[in-house]
């Protein structure tokens, strides 16, 4: 009872539809290490319906990052199986690069190259599918910078196309990350806290960016937030995680919420999560 009031506090009013109930990304008890003795994922289970918002929430050290790593392959989990649209992820097969080019993939750091323009940094985007010798010389045809304006001007920086990326703003510094993801043409986008750290209106007006993203192009989004306010206004999902483990996962759908999994959390750390990452 305490879950559902709390959640109403919050509740979102720019929600996206669930659009069908493929599923993309499967993960079935995975357990992940860095050093194969201490485990930052204990035995993960969950499920990403295509075209849907998943939030992951949780404290610093709680595994979030390491998650997205996972489903991007570039870690491999110690034990369990994950599926990325029907693939095991693996940075190291070929077959999997050819699908990580279709999966946006924005690191907590961005990821930026600070030297070279908006402009440039978006095309990087486009890399993948202009063939090797074309990027090595950084030749981008006509279309594709075109296309890379385009976008631009859709994240809100028409006129900053040749600002040195280490000039901008944190917000602006986000939206080219999101535009450089958009570039690739993603059926899958990854970012892992973009919007922390951000004032409130910027980290909706960037939320909102990519919920608009998601609706154009069926886009699937796996999220990692420090705030669960902002989660459970734009997910249709949100997963807790604490010390490598889910403790809570529900499903929000319009006004209704739907309990998957709250056995393991404590109405103690419920109340902690609201009001350690509410307050900012
Ligand atoms: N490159 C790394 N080498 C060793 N341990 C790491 C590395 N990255 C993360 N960890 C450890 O894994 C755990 C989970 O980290 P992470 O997934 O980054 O958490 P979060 O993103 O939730 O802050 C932490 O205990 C962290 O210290
Ligand atoms: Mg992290």
């Amino acid at each position: 009872m305490l879950l559902k009031k709390l959640i109403k506090k919050s509740m979102p009013y720019s929600k996206l539809s669930t659009i069908n109930t493929k599923i993309i990304i499967h993960m079935n008890d995975v357990w992940a290490s860095y050093d194969a003795k201490n485990y930052s994922l204990k035995g993960i289970t969950l499920s990403i319906e295509r075209g849907t918002n998943y939030a992951i929430v949780g404290k610093s050290g709680s595994g979030k990052s390491t998650l997205l790593k996972l489903i991007n392959g570039m870690m491999n989990p110690s034990k369990g199986q994950i599926k990325v649209d029907y693939q095991t992820p693996n940075m190291n097969k070929k077959q999997f690069r050819k699908k990580m080019s279709k999966i946006g993939y924005i690191p907590q750091s961005l990821g930026l190259v600070k030297n070279i323009s908006v402009l440039e940094n978006v095309l990087i985007g486009a890399l993948p599918r202009i063939g090797r010798l074309n990027s090595l010389l950084k030749n981008f045809p006509k279309y594709e910078i075109e296309e890379a304006k385009k976008i631009i001007k859709l994240v809100g920086l028409k006129g900053k196309e040749n600002r040195k990326t280490y000039t901008l703003s944190g917000g602006e510094k986000r939206r080219v990350a999101i535009a450089r993801a958009l570039m690739q043409k993603p059926v899958l986008l990854l970012a892992d806290e973009i919007v922390s750290e951000l004032d409130q209106v910027t980290a909706k007006e960037i939320m909102d960016l990519i919920a608009d993203a998601q609706k154009r192009l069926n886009l699937t989004a796996v999220m990692v937030h420090h705030d669960m306010k902002l989660a459970l206004e734009y997910a249709n999902r949100v997963a807790v995680i604490k010390e490598g483990q889910k403790i809570l996962e529900i499903g929000i759908d319009g006004e209704k919420i739907i309990d998957f999994q709250s056995g393991n959390i404590s109405q103690q750390e419920i109340m902690e999560l609201y009001n350690n990452e509410s307050e900012k």
